[in-house]
């Protein structure tokens, strides 16, 4: 299909001229960390180890200038229609709109947010007393067990992980996801079930893994409850904007969602119950505050001084630039050990596209790189080998702490300065000739084999957060920092960053392949299926 949209600029000049400066030399110039350090309250952006100078900043940034960005993010915040695929709004920012200096979401829309708030207080307030039976759930939970997957998982999961420190005494968070049914097995062994309640959390209603996973939960906990249906709908919320499905299902209360807020925005809502029910509702409402904060800074910063959009050109300018396929998220924070898989589903889902929808032509360049990581340090003592030395530069995210929740400052000042260590390391490098000179024994052919080996190429670009400490406050901007980067990035690559057709297929087939596998009379021919499909179900029904 012919396109009608322009292709990125190659700002081949500026790629050109930085192909031959070093990150060695680019990090010492004072007046360039000054342009590429910013702070949103708690939480300080370093971009000063990217490839980028101040005229290739700049040069981005007019180029950013002049695609209307400031038009298509109010036409978000204010409710237009743009993910058009679905026809649908996308107003996650209106779940914290609350906290916003100016919120832009039309009044029905502030008005469902703020009553859906009232009444997630009212349960986690009862719970939280002891007293669930007052808001119709049950009396003494010790358990809250969030069973959802993907946005109805990550979120939640990563935020409850995060903020252990604000954790409300004696009830325990779970997290039940995949249909595997060994998670749900050895979850069961843990708990009791007279103390559990379980939230079951599908904006869709119609997602297998979880409706496979409540059953199970549903028909454990009636069995504890001899058979009594409506003791064991005391024990469930459901969080659904699917409004029929949830009803019919027998959860004692049901919480709304809106179709106006996509999965991998939605911790925000309801979605986050498990949140406020582990640290309560003002903790939850912290954290919505936090999210505003970040809110209002991306509406109202210039370019030069906006942090997601600093954050994307970065992340333009080493994709569509540079190349570079992967990003890896290394937070050195082992609380924030769920973020990496977080954002794996924020900007893979939100990003991973190759059509522009008004017309639906391929766009002209790369759209998202593969995200990944894990905790540091112990991931430099695992695939930090490759990033130092392999033959693919991989661009890195560092996430740090400035003040831990924690009093063994030793243990965090180790931990702070391999963070430090690894990103000067990255960018640096160690020269063939400062390698030699430590190589003292051998022939002059070992030493320079040696020193080969141990040579570090450096001029590997890295992002810094550097976090005051990990509040609610601080968690909720950051996550909203990385929603308004996705924005950015599906405005500038010309796609909808907000459906995820791409999972559909992959669901369909499974509803097909599943009778197969039970090898009876429901099971269709076989020959429906392609060859290497149909090799493994006959593979598995010959082993069971
Ligand atoms: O399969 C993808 C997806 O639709 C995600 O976008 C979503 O977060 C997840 O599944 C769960 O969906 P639901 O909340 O409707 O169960």
């Amino acid at each position: 299909m012919d396109s009608k949209h322009a292709p990125l600029p190659s700002f081949e000049a500026h790629a050109a001229r930085l192909a031959g400066t070093h990150l060695r030399t680019l990090v010492n110039d004072d007046a360039r960390a000054q342009r590429l350090r910013r702070r949103v309250g708690p939480i300080l952006l370093d971009i000063t180890r990217q490839k980028l100078d101040v005229p290739a900043l700049d040069a981005v940034g007019q180029y950013i200038e002049g695609t209307g960005w400031q038009a298509a993010r109010d036409a978000m915040f204010e409710g237009k229609h743009i993910n058009t695929s679905e026809d649908r709004a996308v107003l996650h920012t209106a779940l914290r709109g609350g906290a916003s200096r100016h919120p832009a979401a039309p009044a029905e829309v502030r008005k469902e947010v703020a009553d859906a708030l009232d009444k997630m207080e009212q349960l986690v307030s009862a719970v939280h007393r002891g007293e669930g039976a007052s808001v119709g759930l049950i009396d003494g939970v010790t358990d809250v067990v969030n069973i959802g997957i993907g946005g109805s998982d990550l979120g939640p999961r990563l935020a409850v992980h995060a903020l252990e420190q604000f954790h409300v005494k004696g009830i325990r968070s779970h997290f039940l996801t995949n249909v595997d049914g060994q998670a749900a097995t050895d979850l069961m062994k843990q708990l009791d079930p007279a103390h559990t309640l379980v939230i079951l959390v599908s904006k869709s209603f119609n997602t297998q893994e979880t409706l496979l996973n409540g059953g199970v939960f549903r028909q454990w906990i009636l069995k504890a409850n001899d058979g009594d249906e409506t003791r064991t709908s005391k024990h469930f919320i459901a969080v659904s904007s699917n409004v029929e499905a949830v009803n019919t299902w027998g959860a004692s209360q049901v919480l709304p969602m809106w179709d106006y807020v996509g999965g991998r925005f939605s911790l925000w809502s309801a979605v986050g119950a498990s949140i406020a029910f582990s640290i309560g509702m003002q903790g939850f409402r912290e954290l919505l505050a936090g999210a505003a904060e970040a809110d209002d800074h991306f509406r109202d910063a210039a370019w030069q001084d906006n942090v997601p959009v600093l954050l994307a050109i970065a992340e333009l300018w080493n994709r569509n630039v540079l190349g570079r396929s992967s990003r890896a998220v290394v937070p050195y924070v082992d609380s924030l050990a769920d973020l990496p898989s977080y954002l794996q589903q924020l900007e893979m889902e939100s990003l991973g596209k190759h059509v522009h929808p008004d017309d639906g032509s391929e766009v002209a360049q790369s759209t998202v790189p593969v995200v990944w990581g894990s905790i540091g340090t112990n991931a430099q003592h695992a695939y930090f080998q490759a990033l130092h030395q392999g033959t693919d530069t991989v661009p890195l995210e560092f996430i740090g702490l400035v003040k831990p929740a924690h009093p063994l400052r030793e243990n965090h000042d180790v931990l702070l300065s391999n963070l430090l260590a690894q990103a000067a390391a990255l960018s640096l490098g160690k020269t063939f000739d400062e390698a030699l000179a430590e190589a003292k024994t051998g022939t002059d052919d070992e030493r320079r084999a040696l020193a080969a080996q141990r040579t570090f190429k450096g001029d590997r670009p890295s992002t810094v957060f550097m976090l005051d400490s990990l509040t609610p406050h601080s968690l909720g901007a950051l996550i909203a920092l990385y929603e308004h980067k996705v924005f950015m990035l599906g405005h500038l690559w010309g796609i909808n960053a907000f459906d995820q057709w791409g999972v559909e297929l992959g669901k369909v087939i499974a509803k097909q392949i599943y009778p197969s596998l039970a090898n009876d009379k429901s099971a269709g021919d076989l020959g429906q299926f392609d060859g290497a499909t149909r090799g493994l179900i006959e593979a598995i029904r010959e082993r069971r």
